[in-house]
């Protein structure tokens, strides 16, 4: 499987910086031609940073989208055409800090998941356990529970278009990465409990330049989904050039 890198811009850059980062990326795709990458700036700069890469071998993601209807009167909100008609190929869902800033729920996140899916896009389903979770050592079941609340309803020959991210939410931007073996094995049990061979699971949560590789060396470890370090030039390049 080819190994996959997301970068997941949040709300870090602006316009004019995505742009100028995109063409930065994609001047570099041809000498990681292995790799999948695909960029998920903000929505206002999908449709430049879409042209930035347009038939460069990169791709472009968006960071979410509206769950419960086409169009409509939602002030605020983007649809799933306008992402289509953008180029967009990849959408997260369900994301931590969608489901805990903006209160998201399982059931609104199998919502936009089955948006993407029938779009004919790929959802990206972010899963991952709190701190107090871990603690407790319930994340195998809380993880379980979110990726079969996520997939609900999605008959099976669907799921090819389907990606999982295991983001454990005490590893996202705090510089306290999980280990490569304990990622594998949530991985593994994520595998298993999807029971497709063919859903690629990448792991998130401070991924960077030093722990690239090691996270893409473990089983079950399909690709990364980064945040903070995929906004910073010389770094993303860096783990770019390191993992390909
Ligand atoms: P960081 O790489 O900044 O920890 O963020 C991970 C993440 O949330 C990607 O979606």
């Amino acid at each position: 499987m080819q190994k996959k890198i997301v970068a997941n811009w949040k709300m870090y850059l602006t316009l004019s910086q995505s742009v100028a980062l995109a063409k930065r990326i994609s001047n570099l795709k041809s000498q990681i031609s292995n790799l999948a990458v695909v960029l998920c700036p903000s929505f206002v700069a999908l449709e430049e940073v879409g042209k930035a890469i347009k038939n460069r071998g990169v791709k472009l993601g968006a960071q979410d989208v509206f769950c419960c209807a086409k169009e409509g009167a939602f002030t605020g909100e983007v649809g799933i055409d306008d992402l289509r008609e953008l180029g967009v190929k990849y959408v997260l869902v369900g994301h931590s800090e969608r489901r805990q800033h903006f209160h998201e729920t399982d059931a609104q996140v199998n919502q936009k998941l089955k948006m993407v899916i029938k779009a004919g896009l790929r959802p990206i389903l972010c899963v991952g356990e709190s701190v107090e979770i871990r603690k407790r050592g319930e994340e195998c079941g809380y993880v379980a529970k979110q990726v079969k609340a996520g997939i609900k309803g999605v008959p099976k020959q669907k799921l090819d278009k389907l990606l999982i991210a295991y983001e454990p939410i005490w590893a996202i931007g705090t510089g306290r990465a999980d280990t490569p073996e304990d990622a594998s094995e949530m991985q593994g049990w994520i595998r298993k409990v999807i029971g497709s061979a063919r859903v690629p699971i990448l792991y998130g949560g401070s991924v960077n330049s030093k722990n690239a590789v090691a996270f893409l060396r473990a089983d079950n470890v399909d690709g990364l989904l980064i945040g903070g370090a995929s906004t910073k030039s010389a770094e993303f390049m860096k783990i770019l050039r390191k993992v390909c």
